[in-house]
């Protein structure tokens, strides 16, 4: 997997939309971004209208394809409202990206330390989130389409300090096996996408960076090939993408 900046690429995407939830995040704005590039019409979702007209400052001169913001809270219980709302602005979409998430509070707490509030919280943003988006979006989707779902690595592995991310990965990675399976090819495409460390703007003004890791722009082209079906990793269920030097794995390396 290389790194290419935005706008070196055939605009293969032209003509097909994309559903970005949590496109304000950091991963999701370089997602965006990539898929303009690419040529889509990209409906970048997220619940802070600040935080979205900070996305269409950074993301939406990028060509050829088009941005549209849209405000909407995938978390909403009412999955049918959620739904309803977006098919009545867009109408189907060709594909769909899932970055939400809550990192939890600074610094490290042991499992045995946790609060029942953050507790809450951090099931609500990383579990119910996600699953009441897959319950509204998935049936939004052009059964040729694909949607794309980014879960974290520590959903593989003990994760000291941070219990809840890792629950909550290894949770999501299950909710999203079982969606593949229940599906069983009738029905859109469905990639979930093991993830390292993941290089963006936010967590590099944090200096968390490193030139081995992938960049949010690396994963929003890796994105629009599934969508759009092509190369190798399009019948890929499951993938990891670790670091740069690993490039895609479809299993765990030993
Ligand atoms: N960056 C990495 O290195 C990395 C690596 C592995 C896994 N991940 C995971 O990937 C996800 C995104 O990471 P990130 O770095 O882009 O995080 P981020 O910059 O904090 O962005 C989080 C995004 O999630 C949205 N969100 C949070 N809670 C939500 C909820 N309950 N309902 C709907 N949207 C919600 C936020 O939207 P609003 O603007 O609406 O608040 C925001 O767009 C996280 O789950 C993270 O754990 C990231």
């Amino acid at each position: 997997m290389t790194s290419r900046s935005a706008g070196s690429e055939e605009p293969y995407l032209r003509g097909r939309s994309v559903l970005v939830v949590g496109a304000t995040g950091g991963i999701g704005e370089g997602v965006t971004r990539a898929l303009l590039a690419l040529g889509a019409t990209v409906v970048g979702a997220g619940r802070d209208p600040d935080r979205l007209g900070a996305l269409a400052d950074y993301a939406g001169g990028i060509g050829p394809g088009t941005l549209r913001t849209h405000l909407v809270d995938v978390s909403n219980p009412d999955s049918a409202a959620v739904r309803a709302q977006l098919a009545e602005r867009y109408g189907q979409f060709d594909g769909a990206v899932l970055t939400v998430g809550n990192w939890g509070p600074p610094g490290r707490t042991s499992l045995l330390e946790v609060s029942d509030e953050v507790w809450d919280a951090m099931i609500a943003d990383n579990l119910t989130s996600h699953f009441r988006a897959l319950r509204a979006i998935t049936p939004l989707l052009d059964p040729e389409g694909a949607l794309v779902h980014l879960t974290g690595f520590s959903a593989e592995i003990p994760y000291p300090g941070n219990a809840l991310v890792g629950a909550t990965n290894a949770a999501k990675k299950s909710l999203l096996r079982t969606l593949t399976a229940e599906l069983g090819g009738k029905g859109p495409r469905i990639h979930e996408l093991v993830i390292g460390p993941i290089r963006t703007r936010p967590r590099a003004a944090m200096g968390a960076d490193s030139p081995s890791w992938l960049g949010a722009e690396d994963l929003g082209r890796h994105a629009g090939e599934l969508v759009a079906g092509r190369g190798p990793w399009s019948t890929e269920p499951l993938q990891y993408l670790l670091d740069r030097a690993s490039g895609v794995l479809t299993e765990l390396p030993r």
